[in-house]
């Protein structure tokens, strides 16, 4: 049997990352960020000047894509060149296109692989869109995580990005392979009205009543 692997789900901008973070620490699990992992892809693509669109390129390509998905300390990381890609997944060209890249079927079974290793040896708390439908359908622990699109736009504005979160919302709940979705035997958590401590007491309370079972 595998570690426990807690999966946190969510929409653009719900805080799903931060809560993630700071569960993962409370328990002493790794962080996964997938997100992370689609951007990666986007970027190298953008870079090399291949559109999301252009899908039998990018399933010719994926095979041989330079970038390495690892862990440093207790949080993964994507490598490109021997660098930990972080400024470059958050731009422009990246939050505009990583949506259609994500819903390139063989770009998600690529990710999916990588995604479930990190699980073998160890412990998680995987963030991303369908981790609690797809990655790990069998875990108990499952949150979704939301808030309302107001609270939404205004956190990513605060972060200071330009990011059109409802488009790319749109994108991830249309799409027809493993799209934004609540497990229906997720824990649904609006964080509209919650401080981020209050929102990990909640999810931390239910993780442990689980364990303990
Ligand atoms: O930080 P934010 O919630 O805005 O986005 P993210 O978690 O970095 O994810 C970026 C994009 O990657 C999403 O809009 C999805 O298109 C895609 N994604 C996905 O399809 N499946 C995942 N498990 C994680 C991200």
């Amino acid at each position: 049997m595998n570690p426990p692997a807690i999966a946190i789900d969510g929409p653009a901008a719900s805080g799903k990352s931060t809560v993630a973070k700071l569960v993962a620490s409370q328990f002493g699990y790794t962080f996964i960020n997938t997100g992370a992992m689609y951007r990666a892809i986007a970027w190298y693509l953008h870079r090399h000047g291949i559109a999301p669109t252009e899908v039998e390129k990018i399933k010719e390509l994926l095979p041989d894509i330079p970038l390495e998905f690892g862990k440093e300390g207790s949080s993964s990381t994507v490598l490109f060149a021997g660098k930990v890609l972080t400024a470059e997944l958050t731009e422009p060209a990246v939050n505009e296109t990583v949506s259609i890249v994500a819903a390139v079927p063989e770009v998600r079974s690529f990710l999916l692989r990588k995604q479930r290793e990190y699980n073998r040896s160890e412990a998680v708390v995987m963030e991303g869109r369908d981790i609690g439908s797809v990655v790990f359908p069998d875990t108990p622990f499952k949150y979704f995580v939301t808030a309302s699109p107001e609270v939404r736009a205004a956190r990513r504005a605060a972060q200071g990005l330009t990011d059109s979160i409802s488009e790319r919302d749109k994108n991830d709940a249309s799409r027809s392979c493993a799209p934004l979705t609540q497990a229906p035997d997720a824990l649904l958590v609006d964080t509209s009205d919650l401080t981020i401590e209050q929102v990990v007491r909640l999810i931390a309370r239910d993780i442990e009543s689980k364990l303990s079972h």
